[in-house]
């Protein structure tokens, strides 16, 4: 981290377009084949290269994080994620957990975040497959997979999921942008589009002196667990492939879609004059109206996108800052070596900025507790060894593999009560559904809550609501809409009320129900690899 801050130029990922347009003007479905390469990649001007996995439609085109894919509302976009990764990783893998397994070759599998997406397509854990398809999960079934982007719009991005290999998959690099556009909405809003409209892909990563993504390979438990930790944080900052980068911007509006792609760091965004932005969407949906902010806080895997108004910087250069602690909310590790993340250089003069912010987008529709066909408790629970460390983190002390408890039945709503009982704040994130967050309630006498959650295997004997301290209080304004990912803080009981249908409450455009399901899971990613994941499956 005594590297120079603010010497190189932020990075616009190559684009790939997902559709097609016909010599009418109609848009058409597209095929793209991206595939996985290991190449030598260069974070910062004074870091020799790392070895990285990249996604590319080349291995001389692959990038950190890939490509990012623009595809239109409504129109499907078909890709062949191909495997050309080598035979070993450039991390060490912990066989101790519940893992892929192949002879030889790095197990992937990819998923689209946010996405609705039917269940062959969706980068079932269980589905990966090593180079050329050679070696496969129980549950791979197809090559192509098909992405209806059915969304009017959004904001996501696509990583691996294979089983106990996500941290490291997406550490080496396996992470990209994808956004649904749709002109017609979206000319209606006047927000700042084409290349005052880009993505930020924020994650941590530290170095050795080599130039080498360094992660310390020994576990807090190496008897139990020779490599897997609970969390990754690194010393450095990296936005679009580069170490602490600086982007030269008009003194006008842009808009960025940013997301944490971290394995386990919470960022806490401000920018540092003390100017505020404009927060437009948060994970993959338009709010009912812009909020505007002078932080906003991302844990792994959330995006948002926000609106920054250049023309009210005073300086010539702003410094995009993060001062969230590490582990979040209690590490006394406060921000990384410093708190940058990146700077603006912002030209002299005004310029014509036709864009605007809307005073309102479209209504959010309001779910209620009424409609909720079924109510779940899904209780976080972490083990710790007799030194205090995790040694695994549970969902209702089910593994992966345990059976499948949960069959919600397309187009209902259920209400899901998330139990934390662990010290940490978990971003809990369900597949295909979306929902909306009901009510947060703290928690007293925690240690006694547990033992009987411990004791019972659930929540469901220990009479949760004589452990409420206080009044249940509502998300924050910028949460208060649609969600698919969720800060779960700790000794809080969060209650969410779960769509299993799209948010215009229109049935999907492919079969939900049956094998392999999804899942739903914590995004701290060493959580989700030892074994903070459970699956569901759609029934009708
Ligand atoms: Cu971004 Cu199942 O994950
Ligand atoms: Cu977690």
């Amino acid at each position: 981290e005594g590297l120079q801050r603010f010497v190189d130029k932020l990075p616009l990922m190559p684009t790939l377009k997902g559709y097609a347009t016909s010599s009418y003007g109609k848009y058409l479905p597209a095929n793209l084949t991206i595939g996985m390469y290991m190449k030598p990649w260069k974070f910062h001007r004074d870091l020799p290269p790392s070895p990285v996995f990249a996604f590319g439609v080349s291995p001389e085109d692959a990038t950190v994080p890939g490509p990012s894919i623009v595809a239109m509302s409504g129109v499907e976009t078909y890709i062949l994620w191909e495997n050309h990764l080598p035979d070993k990783h450039i991390f060490v893998i912990d066989k101790t957990i519940d893992v892929a397994k192949p002879s030889r070759g790095v197990p992937t599998v990819v998923h689209l975040h946010g996405a609705v997406t039917e269940p062959n397509s969706d980068g079932s854990a269980l589905a990966w497959y090593t180079r050329d398809f050679h070696e496969k999960g129980e549950k791979w079934s197809k090559a192509v997979y098909i992405y209806h982007n059915v969304m009017t719009t959004g904001s996501m991005w696509y990583h691996d999921h294979a089983l106990g290999y996500t941290r490291l998959n997406l550490l080496a690099g396996l992470i990209g942008a994808y956004r649904i556009i749709n002109p017609e909405v979206e000319s209606r809003f006047g927000l700042p589009h084409y290349k005052f409209d880009q993505e930020l892909v924020i994650m941590d990563r530290s170095f050795n002196n080599n130039g080498h993504i360094y992660i310390n390979s020994t576990g807090d438990n190496p008897n139990l667990h020779p490599e897997w930790k609970p969390e990754y944080f690194g010393r450095v900052i990296i936005v679009n492939g580069k170490a602490w980068p600086y982007m030269k911007v008009q003194r006008r509006k842009y808009r960025f879609r940013i997301i944490n792609a971290s394995n386990a760091r919470f960022f806490r965004l401000a920018l540092n004059d003390g100017t505020g932005f404009t927060q437009i969407v948060s994970d993959s949906f338009y709010l009912a109206s812009p909020i505007y902010l002078t932080s906003a806080l991302l844990a792994p895997s959330e995006t948002m996108d926000v609106v920054i108004d250049f023309s009210k910087i005073r300086n010539q250069s702003v410094i995009l800052s993060n001062d969230a602690p590490y582990p979040f909310p209690n590490g006394d590790m406060p921000g990384v070596a410093d708190s940058n993340v990146m700077k603006f250089v912002v030209a002299r003069r005004n310029v014509y900025d036709s864009a605007c912010i809307p005073t309102q987008f479209e209504p959010v529709r309001k779910l209620s507790e009424e409609e909720a066909v079924t109510t779940r408790n899904i209780v976080m629970y972490e083990y710790d060894s007799w030194t205090g460390q995790p040694t695994k983190l549970l969902l209702n002390f089910a593994n992966f593999n345990d059976p499948v408890t949960e069959f919600p039945k397309q187009g209902t709503t259920e209400l899901w009560h998330i139990v934390n009982i662990t010290p940490d704040n978990h971003p809990f994130h369900i597949h295909l559904a979306a929902f909306q967050v009901l009510r947060q309630q703290k928690l007293k006498n925690v240690g006694e809550l547990s033992k009987c959650a411990v004791k019972h295997k659930g929540i469901e004997a220990c009479n949760i609501t004589s452990y409420s301290d206080g009044d249940p209080v509502g998300p924050p304004s910028n949460e208060a809409g649609w969600k698919n990912v969720f800060k779960m803080q700790p000794s809080y009981v969060t209650s969410i009320l779960v769509l299993f249908s799209t948010i215009h409450s229109k049935p999907f455009p492919f079969d939900p129900t049956g094998d392999p399901g999804y899942v739903y899971h914590c995004h701290i990613l060493g959580h989700e690899d030892n074994s903070m994941i459970r699956p569901f499956v759609l029934v009708s």
